[in-house]
């Protein structure tokens, strides 16, 4: 199979990147982030989540965020478990949403309380609500390649859930390494079955660096028709329900290799590269060294 011409990135980051820092940010940090990410070109943001606060800190004040977004070409997104989510999504107008299950019955149960089969069973009532609504729903499987809790995943597990998540009328589907073990041979395996069920366009990968894997993760998936990656810019991130698991492939890293192909993108690196070192600041990060230092022996 030939290499997509185009990629679409959902820059996750404000999300994703945010809700396992431990330093909680302001909301007018969380606002400059997600516009200066729009800024930089990236088309897919996802600015929030509207989970329980009790559960995730960091994600409080989503509903601000949101309110205070000046509209611009990008889609702002948000994470929303259930119907009390979707409805602050519906309050603060939010054009998307995306629900999230798991592929480990374990993990489901740490991260959202309950297991698989109730978890879509509720996100059937979101996502019917949702898209009444006018909102386009986005599906999350998470831990597709390991669980942090039950270790093996059968990958058949994936694409069940998969299929129940775009039979509720999700467009997309979204596969999570959450702690980042894959390696190119099981994403390759994973793909080859999630294939056989789903099209390459119906299909995300959201992949988490804890390996050092995520790139070459990417280059395969991208080998296979998968024309959507999810990524974090610098780096940020994890989930608190997770423990271990480190920040999704830096947007930095993931527009690199894009360019190194040839594959269209959409975004303007140093712009990105500026939003990346002033949120690193804001976080106390060391910010990801720039692409332009990459040759010189200072
Ligand atoms: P629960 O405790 O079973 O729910 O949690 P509950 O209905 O009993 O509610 C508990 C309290 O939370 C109540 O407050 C509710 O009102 C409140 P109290 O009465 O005790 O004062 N509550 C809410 N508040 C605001 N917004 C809401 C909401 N819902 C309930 N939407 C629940 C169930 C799903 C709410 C909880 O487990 C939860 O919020 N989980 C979210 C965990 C999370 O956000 N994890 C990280 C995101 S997933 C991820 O990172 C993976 C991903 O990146 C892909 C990958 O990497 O694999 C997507
Ligand atoms: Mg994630």
């Amino acid at each position: 199979m030939s290499l997509p011409k185009a990629v679409k990135i959902v820059e996750v980051g404000p999300r994703d990147g945010l809700q396992n820092e431990s330093v909680s940010l302001d909301i007018e940090t969380k606002v400059k982030l997600v516009q200066g990410l729009a800024n930089a070109g990236l088309q897919t943001i996802e600015a929030g989540s509207f989970v329980s606060p009790k559960w995730v800190p960091q994600m409080a004040g989503s509903d601000e965020v949101f309110n205070q977004l000046t509209p611009t070409k990008a889609i702002y997104t948000a994470l929303t478990p259930n119907m009390r989510g979707l409805e602050r999504a519906i309050e603060c107008n939010v054009q998307e949403i995306a629900v999230f299950a798991a592929a480990s019955e374990e993990f489901s149960h740490k991260n959202i309380n309950c297991s698989i089969a109730e978890s879509l069973e509720k996100f059937k009532a979101v996502t019917q609500k949702a898209i009444d609504n006018n909102m386009a729903v986005r599906g999350y499987i998470s831990c597709v390649s390991g669980c942090p809790y039950q270790g093996d995943v059968d990958i058949k597990k994936v694409s069940t859930v998969a299929q129940s998540l775009l039979d509720m009328g999700c467009y997309e589907i979204s596969l999570g390494d959450t702690i980042g073990v894959a390696k190119p041979e099981t994403i390759e395996a994973l793909l080859i079955q999630t294939l056989k069920y789903i099209p390459a366009q119906k299909l995300a990968v959201h992949l988490h660096d804890t390996y050092g894997q995520a790139i070459a993760n990417i280059r395969q998936s991208l080998n296979m028709g998968i024309a959507t990656i999810d990524s974090s810019v610098a780096g940020l991130g994890g989930c608190p329900y997770a423990k271990g698991a480190s920040g999704n492939v830096a947007t930095e890293h993931v527009i690199d290799l894009l360019d190194a192909l040839g594959i269209e993108h959409g975004v303007n690196l140093e712009k990105l590269t500026e939003v990346s070192r002033f949120i690193s600041h804001k976080l106390g990060r060391t910010p990801l060294p720039d692409n332009d230092s990459k040759f010189t022996t200072k």
